[in-house]
């Protein structure tokens, strides 16, 4: 596989072309950003953690049957991915309350939700992420009815795949975002799962494991993602 020109640099990976057009190449960066792009900050192995922890859980979902974009690692910072057509859509799976959730409706951090929300949010950093709902979606044709359903159960199922696996490593799986593409007219997961876009709470001491560390200033960001790998028996080498 060749590596060709740079489709698209976001705040977190830069996406490659490669000679195959249906296959792309995504690089993850050491560069973090929270606030929608408004904090920045390199932070080193970020990168290779985050590339190697996302080809494991993207691994773990392929095993349950969920499609995702991910064909195998390239490099220590790189993947190779299906490339796919991007679905501007946000979805958010919360367990327990956090973040957005406590600050829109006041509700005590921690609390758990039962049965688990879902949001939808437009992926469009400079209207800050709104969130939308399925007939805003529909109107104005981010997504269809039919990718919306998919989308939904689909990241439920990731919920209960992810929920497991984190708890066995001592973790609780707070909240989560996915994006979805389409390929060959089927919804597919794209972009990463990471703990740069989902909650994870140490599930004795509640110690944040997230990017929170990062959005919150308290340190440790990279030994904490490193801390998480671990404990689900990921070698960063
Ligand atoms: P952002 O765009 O939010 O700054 P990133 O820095 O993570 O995020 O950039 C990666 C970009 O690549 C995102 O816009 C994401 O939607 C897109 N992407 C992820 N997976 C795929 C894929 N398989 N095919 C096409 N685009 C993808
Ligand atoms: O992060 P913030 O508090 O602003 O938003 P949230 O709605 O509470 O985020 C819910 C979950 O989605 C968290 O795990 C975020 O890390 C993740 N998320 C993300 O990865 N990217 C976004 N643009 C928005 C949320």
């Amino acid at each position: 596989m060749e590596k060709r020109d740079a489709l698209y640099a976001g705040k977190a990976k830069s996406v490659y072309r490669t000679d195959d057009p249906g296959r792309l190449i995504l690089h993850f960066r050491d560069d973090t950003s929270a606030f929608d792009g408004k904090r920045k900050e390199a932070l080193a192995r970020k990168g290779m953690v985050n590339n190697k922890f996302n080809a494991f859980i993207m691994g773990k979902l392929e095993e349950a049957g969920i499609p995702t974009h991910f064909e195998k690692l390239l490099s220590d910072t790189e993947c190779v991915v299906k490339k796919l057509d991007m679905i501007p859509v946000e979805c958010v799976v919360r367990n327990l309350a956090a973040g957005g959730l406590v600050r829109r409706l006041g509700v005590e951090e921690g609390i758990v939700l039962d049965p688990p929300t879902y949001e939808l949010f437009l992926k469009n950093d400079d209207k800050g992420d709104p969130m939308i709902n399925e007939s805003l979606a529909e109107t104005f044709g981010w997504a269809t009815p039919a990718q919306l359903e998919r989308m939904k159960a689909l990241t439920f199922r990731v919920n209960d795949v992810l929920k497991n696996l984190f708890l066995e490593g001592g973790m609780l799986l707070v909240d989560y975002k996915l994006e979805f593409g389409m390929v060959d007219g089927e919804v597919v997961l794209g972009d990463e799962f990471s703990p740069d876009g989902c909650r994870l709470w140490d599930a004795r001491t509640r110690e944040k494991m997230d990017k929170d560390r990062f959005r919150q200033g308290l340190g440790g960001v990279i030994e904490a993602y490193e801390e998480v790998g671990r404990r689900l028996g990921i070698d960063f080498a």
